[in-house]
């Protein structure tokens, strides 16, 4: 087993846990990601979802290098596809995932992180795509993620030098939410995610629908797509609710 999971009042919480590797990902450690995420999506326990690594040196260094040495132009194909399909489970997930980014995010543990909806990372955290570095291409979304989220510039730079950045330029450039010291880090992440299940779960899982669908789309469709789920909200017990609580100067009851 690669992947610890437990739940916390609600908190779904994912330690990837491959020290020997620094939390670097075979196939074997991808499935069991893609089911315990699935797992958790299906919980009903499960409001909010947390992925960090164990240890505190890395969150997840990496696709398995050693793994990749031995693959051909097909079983890259299938390999690069099984790690896209994670960060699409991630990314379509209608319950919030927070990246707790504890160490090394780099290559396609940056990329697993840019498909966490947030990210907050520990002060000794570093990110890189290093992958021309190995002659390679990031292959689980980071030349389509990482401009959507920093822009192009900013990404092409961290694509084609392929270095190294620490929590603090990380977050200068927008690639993390907020740094805290490493001790607190989790602490903080689930301070968050209490934050998040405070609010209606639905409204945020509508949210998340429609920030992911804003990328790549016309601000018209996006307009579109955005009312529809806005006016569909009026339908359910959530939003009334959350609408009475105001009035009745009440804080609003969401998972009674
Ligand atoms: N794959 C396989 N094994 C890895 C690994 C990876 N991505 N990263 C680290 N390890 C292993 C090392 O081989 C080493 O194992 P051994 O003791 O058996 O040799 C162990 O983890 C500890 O690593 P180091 O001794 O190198 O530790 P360090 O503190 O000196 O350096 C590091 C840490 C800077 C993270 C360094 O390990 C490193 O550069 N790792 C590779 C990072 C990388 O290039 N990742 C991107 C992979 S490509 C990719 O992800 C493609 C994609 O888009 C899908």
């Amino acid at each position: 087993m690669f992947v610890d999971n437990k739940i916390e009042n609600n908190v779904g919480i994912l330690t990837i846990d491959r020290p020997k590797a620094l939390n670097a990902m075979n196939p074997d450690v991808l499935w069991e990601i893609d089911q315990s995420i699935k797992k958790f999506i299906e919980d009903e326990d499960v409001g909010v979802i947390i992925l960090t690594g164990a240890g505190e040196k890395a969150f997840i260094a990496g696709a398995d290098i050693k793994v990749m040495q031995q693959l051909d132009r097909k079983g890259a194909l299938d390999f690069g596809k099984l790690g896209q399909e994670i960060t699409m489970t991630i990314e379509d997930s209608p319950k919030p995932v927070i990246a707790a980014v504890n160490g090394f995010a780099l290559g396609g543990g940056c990329e697993i992180s840019l498909a966490c909806h947030i990210r907050f990372a520990s002060e000794n955290a570093k990110f890189a795509q290093p992958e021309v570095k190995l002659g390679l291409i990031p292959g689980w979304g980071g030349t389509q993620r990482l401009p959507r989220i920093v822009g192009k510039g900013i990404a092409t730079e961290l694509i084609i030098g392929g270095h190294m950045i620490d929590a603090q330029d990380a977050y200068r450039i927008g690639l993390v939410n907020k740094v805290f010291p490493l001790e607190i880090l989790l602490e903080e992440s689930i301070k968050f995610a209490q934050v998040i299940l405070g609010n209606g779960p639905n409204s945020v899982a509508e949210s998340l629908h429609c920030i992911n669908y804003s990328a790549g789309q016309s601000l018209i469709n996006g307009l579109d797509m955005e009312v529809e789920s806005f006016s569909q909200l009026f339908e359910t017990k959530e939003t009334n609710e959350g609408l009475a609580a105001f009035v009745e100067k009440r804080k609003a009851n969401f998972r009674p």
